[in-house]
């Protein structure tokens, strides 16, 4: 038989290929509370401006509420010969209330349908991300509050640079999750209009008042251009976008506690309940969290990549194709918001081993620009010959085999004579990480400073 909602001008139904490539109810069922969300407000919107009765409306959102029970309390029957979820709810409301469910798709098509649908999923889903992030950021500001004065290494190209405090380094990844949030913000404020109305991409005839199902719907505005807001998939790819970004963060950050977490740096130790063991050596603590965060990074990107894929050759306006968009925004958000719990747990619960950081972070010369900038600063020298003479003594430590700390006072004068005792002050890590006074900068009082901005700025939001 042919298709009750469209099947008017067809002889015979879609053959059975057809039909499982055509059908999204597999995937968009999860769209159903939005969907029906949506169906009430264009219905009461409908009534209030004369387009269908009072009655009608009556009837019409009675079957609606029934529909979402029977499918909240799992006894709706989902079909595949009915493709999507928007003919899915239709359909049953018809079995439900008779002719009165015809009339609810009026000046309206599934186009704008979806795209109502869908916003309204993504933007629930961004401020569950912003909660989430909010979550996240407190854990590491409580950890960096605790290590404000922790020495590490700092690196570049992973081989010791400067000392550096852990808490400077847990704060990096505030400022990037910080962002990360902003982003989620940005994209809630540029995506919140309501497509309902739009109709199949020209508007309607009808009276309709889409400013009434806007605001019904929460949305600050209708969308201005019908045409666009059937063609627009933009909200969907910067939730991508956005999701992709905050992955690679993620990422980077369980790739650090991967290397802090191997007996050979030693800086960090997992929980128990953020490792796993193995099965044949029993001395095993392995950090799988951090490195399944670390790979699934991979697919949220993956999914970006597809989208755009999708959307790049797509003539105006609505095509099949946009039907793609919802099974890579689902699992994206699946995956994100189960990598930022993850992570949320690991800062939690990491133990740090400040004496092996300690340690580390004096080790590779990693004093020799302090060494340097003494120069510069009470012996004047310019700071192209002060880094000269520095790694004239840090070849020198190299040769002895001992810190630069350890170097004689006449040893150090060998190779310049202006350098006296006070030298030793500045070749200690916790010495050259306090000096670090410029703003923003590792020094412990300026980590605490930042620390105190944004337990402000926390608060505030
Ligand atoms: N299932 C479709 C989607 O996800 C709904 C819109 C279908 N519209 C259409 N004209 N076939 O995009």
């Amino acid at each position: 038989a042919s298709n009750r909602m469209w099947g008017g001008r067809f002889a015979s139904g879609p053959d059975a290929i057809m039909e499982a490539i055509n059908a999204s109810i597999g995937f968009d069922r999860k769209l159903y509370t939005q969907d029906i969300r949506g169906s009430l407000a264009h219905a009461a919107m409908l009534a209030k401006t004369g387009i269908i009765s009072a009655e009608d409306e009556k009837q019409i959102s009675q079957g609606l509420n029934t529909i979402l029970s029977e499918i909240e309390s799992g006894k709706f029957e989902f079909s595949t010969r009915l493709e999507d979820i928007h003919m899915n709810i239709e359909a049953r409301l018809a079995e439900l209330i008779g002719p009165a469910a015809g009339r609810l798709h009026t000046a309206r098509s599934r186009n704008d349908q979806v795209a109502v649908d869908f916003r309204l999923w993504v933007k629930e889903e961004l401020q569950r991300i912003d909660r989430a992030l909010g979550d996240l950021l407190e854990a590491f500001l409580n950890r960096a509050e605790e290590h404000y004065a922790t020495v590490m290494p700092g690196f570049t190209h992973l081989q010791t640079a400067q000392p550096v405090t852990f808490g400077h380094h847990l704060m990096a990844y505030v400022e990037m999750f910080g962002r990360d949030r902003s982003r989620v913000r940005d994209a809630i404020e540029r995506m919140d209009e309501c497509p309902l109305g739009a109709a199949a991409l020209a508007g309607t005839g009808f009276p309709t008042d889409r400013f009434m199902t806007a605001k019904a719907l929460g949305f600050r505005e209708p969308t201005r251009n019908s045409i666009d807001t059937v063609s627009d998939r933009d909200f969907a790819l910067e939730f991508l976008s956005l999701a992709a970004i905050c992955g690679v963060h993620l990422s980077r950050l369980a790739e650090e506690i991967v290397i802090w977490s191997t007996p050979q740096f030693g800086f960090v130790r997992l929980s128990d309940s953020f490792s796993t063991g193995s099965s044949i050596m029993p001395q095993k603590k392995n950090p799988d969290a951090a490195e399944l965060i670390r790979a699934k990074t991979g697919r949220v990107n993956g999914h970006l990549i597809g989208l755009l894929t999708v959307m790049k050759g797509l003539p105006l306006a609505y095509s099949k194709d946009m039907q793609e968009d919802k099974e890579a925004v689902f699992d994206a958000a699946e995956t994100l918001d189960l990598m930022i719990a993850a992570m949320t747990g690991m800062i939690k619960d990491i133990e740090i081993n400040a004496a092996a950081m300690k340690k580390a972070a004096g080790s590779g010369f990693s004093t020799a620009t302090d060494l340097a900038d003494w120069l510069v600063r009470e012996a004047g020298l310019p700071f192209r010959e002060a880094h000269h003479v520095t790694g004239r003594a840090v070849a020198l430590a190299e040769e002895k085999k001992c810190g630069l700390e350890k170097l004689s006072l006449e040893d150090l004068q060998a190779i310049h004579e202006s350098i006296n005792e006070g030298v030793y002050s500045v070749l200690s890590v916790s010495n050259s990480v306090k000096s670090r006074t410029s703003y923003g900068g590792t020094a412990p009082s300026e980590v605490r400073k930042q620390i105190k901005n944004w337990r402000k700025r926390l608060a505030k939001d």
